[in-house]
């Protein structure tokens, strides 16, 4: 075989090589082939020049160099097509393992609320959000705690320095941060008749120090259901069908005389403890229950102050602290871990 049929058999041999080849590897093996200094057709061509007439030797050098540049011209090209089939997305390679997004979670004061405000709105309560920044007359006054009245000692208030425009300029100005959520219920029935169905999840403010049980911010719900010939019945049966929804079918549920301002009769409400089930441990003070909210029927005084008929209506409400189901649900031990930001906490909680 003379020089010049080797390279164009030599040509020939590579687009047909090339034409069947579909992956990198493939190409590689064909560029090694060809290019490979050392095995490469290329390589062996530029050796038999040796044995080529003298006359012949530079033409013929030149036609091999020209060789040599197309089939790295064509494997480029090649390489190019490849990369672009395998990974269409501008030269990405879709093939590799993507990077973790993080995404955010749901804190777990969130997760609460969520659950508790959905077993209300199964059974018809609406869900109301109102202001932080609350005035005098709503948290205290209109709940049947006027100026002097010893309950107010029962919450420390934080007071606003100067006072905070209330987002409708008809109302007072706050010069409080709410100290709980049962000044909903004033609002609510200020501006609705009866019947009224509602329940008012939100932050609330106290001049506690923070402690393992205390955090001066935490999350109430305040429920509040009031019409005609509504009675303590179905605050038990609504409160009792809640909790065993909410934490477990078995779970007992205690209602004990206690006080409120805003409620007469009044009561807390315990629950079987969720860590013994009753038997008695740490958490539970070895008592068997767990206090979980204060209820009581709606004080004829309440429902004076928003201009309701108190020989007509009767009502009941309850107010239930997120965050102490949140400790016993989670089997979480410090109130403050809710609000310290930690992701290592946040990340646990099952979405
Ligand atoms: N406001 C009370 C508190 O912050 C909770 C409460 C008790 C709300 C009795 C009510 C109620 O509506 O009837 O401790």
């Amino acid at each position: 075989m003379t020089p010049q049929t080797d390279i164009d058999t030599t040509r020939k041999a590579f687009q047909a090589d090339l034409a069947v080849v579909e992956t990198e590897e493939g190409l590689q093996t064909v560029r090694d082939r060809y290019l490979s200094r050392k095995r490469g057709a290329i390589a062996a061509l530029m050796k038999s020049m040796a044995d080529a007439d003298p006359v012949d030797r530079p033409a013929l050098g030149k036609e091999a160099n020209a060789l040599k540049q197309e089939i790295e011209q064509a494997i480029t090209e090649k390489r190019e097509a490849i990369t672009a089939s395998t990974h269409p997305i501008g030269g990405i390679d879709v093939t590799l393992p993507g990077r973790e997004l993080s995404f955010g979670r749901r804190h777990p004061l969130t997760l609460i609320r969520e659950q508790v405000v959905s077993l209300f709105e199964a059974m018809g309560f609406e869900i109301l959000q109102g202001p932080q920044g609350e005035d005098d007359y709503h948290n205290f006054e209109a709940l049947n705690m006027p100026v002097d009245h010893p309950a107010r000692d029962m919450q420390d208030t934080f007071y606003l320095e100067g006072s905070m425009p209330a987002s409708d300029p008809s109302e007072p100005p706050a010069t409080l941060l709410r100290t709980h959520t049962s000044g909903m219920q004033i609002r609510y029935m200020e501006s609705h008749e009866p019947p009224v169905r509602i329940i008012a999840p939100g932050l609330v403010y106290r001049r506690d120090t923070p402690d393992l049980t205390h955090s001066p911010m935490f999350m109430q719900v305040e429920g509040l259901l009031v019409g005609e010939g509504i009675t303590m019945a179905d605050l038990k049966g609504t409160l009792v069908s809640f909790l065993r929804a909410f934490f477990d079918a078995d779970t007992r549920v205690e209602f004990r005389p206690s006080f409120f301002p805003y409620t007469e009769p009044s009561a807390e409400v315990f629950i079987s403890c969720v860590f013994c089930d009753g038997h008695g441990c740490a958490v539970c003070k070895e008592t068997g229950w767990l206090e979980i909210l204060g209820c009581g029927m709606v004080h004829p005084a309440v429902f004076e102050a928003v201009g309701y008929d108190p020989e007509r209506y009767t009502g009941w409400a309850f107010g239930l602290g997120i965050d102490r189901v949140a400790l016993l649900k989670y089997r979480v031990e410090d109130i403050r871990l809710f609000y310290s930001n930690d992701l290592r906490l946040l990340e646990q909680f099952p979405q």
